[in-house]
């Protein structure tokens, strides 16, 4: 029994959310992935009239190849729920998000939607976040952004690819990966990190999950 084995059963189980005619927002990684495959039996057994919207060409792919009704995300005013991974929970239930590189879309679904759902195993959990926070940025303010963060405590890496390509959003972006050492208070943070000019978004997501899926290394999962 792995992670995936319970991200698959508390996927299962978090589908009971879903109802007929339905505006879902679909996070992009490993978890929401797993929660897709498990929607799209769902559509089709119910025959329900939902409509999806990806956070990425990621978890867009996946999802047309198991026919899931997709629309355009600027057509809508609001969803009613939205599914999504995580890569590090604090205590106050604060998200950081973005190891894909897909914050700054999954941040306004979080924002648009009735219900947040998210999921995540277990080594995510954390008191105080401890991982490097993703921060998506305009080009053409990488030097001046770098200098901002800096002053208020940042160490920066320029996300890159293998081969030291920069890594672009599908927003044309670039990501600086921040290291802020342990986060004790995520929300000051993240207005400072939000009020530097061309900072687009921050991997901190202030908008709360309202239920929160925990997995565990025996195939079981609870529910915060
Ligand atoms: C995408 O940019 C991220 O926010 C993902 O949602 C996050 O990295 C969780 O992904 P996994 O479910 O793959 O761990």
């Amino acid at each position: 029994m792995s992670y995936d084995d319970a991200i698959k059963a508390l996927s299962n189980d978090a589908l009971k959310f879903v109802k007929d005619d339905y505006v879902i927002g679909l996070g992009s990684g490993r978890a929401a992935t797993i929660l897709v495959k498990s929607l799209s039996k769902l559509i089709k057994i119910k025959n329900f009239n939902v409509r999806c919207i990806p956070t990425s060409l990621q978890i867009k792919l996946i999802a047309e190849k198991l026919e899931i009704p997709l629309i355009e995300p600027d057509q809508i005013k609001q969803i009613d729920i939205v599914f999504d991974g995580a890569d590090q929970i604090d205590i106050q239930k604060y998200v950081i998000k973005g190891g894909g590189g897909a914050l700054l879309r999954e941040n306004i679904l979080f924002s648009l939607a009735k219900k947040i759902v998210v999921m995540a195993d277990k080594t995510k959990f954390v008191k105080n976040f401890t991982r490097t926070v993703p921060i998506e940025i305009h080009p053409f303010a990488r030097t001046s952004v770098t200098q901002s963060i800096k002053k208020i405590g940042g160490t920066i890496q320029l996300r890159s690819l293998d081969r030291g390509y920069p890594f672009f959003t599908e927003n044309g972006n670039i990501i600086l990966d921040c290291d802020f050492g342990t986060i004790k208070n995520p929300k000051i943070l993240t207005q400072k990190i939000k009020n530097i000019p061309g900072v687009l978004e921050s991997g901190i997501f202030l908008k709360k999950p309202d239920v929160i899926y925990r997995a565990k290394t025996n195939g079981k999962f609870d529910i915060l």
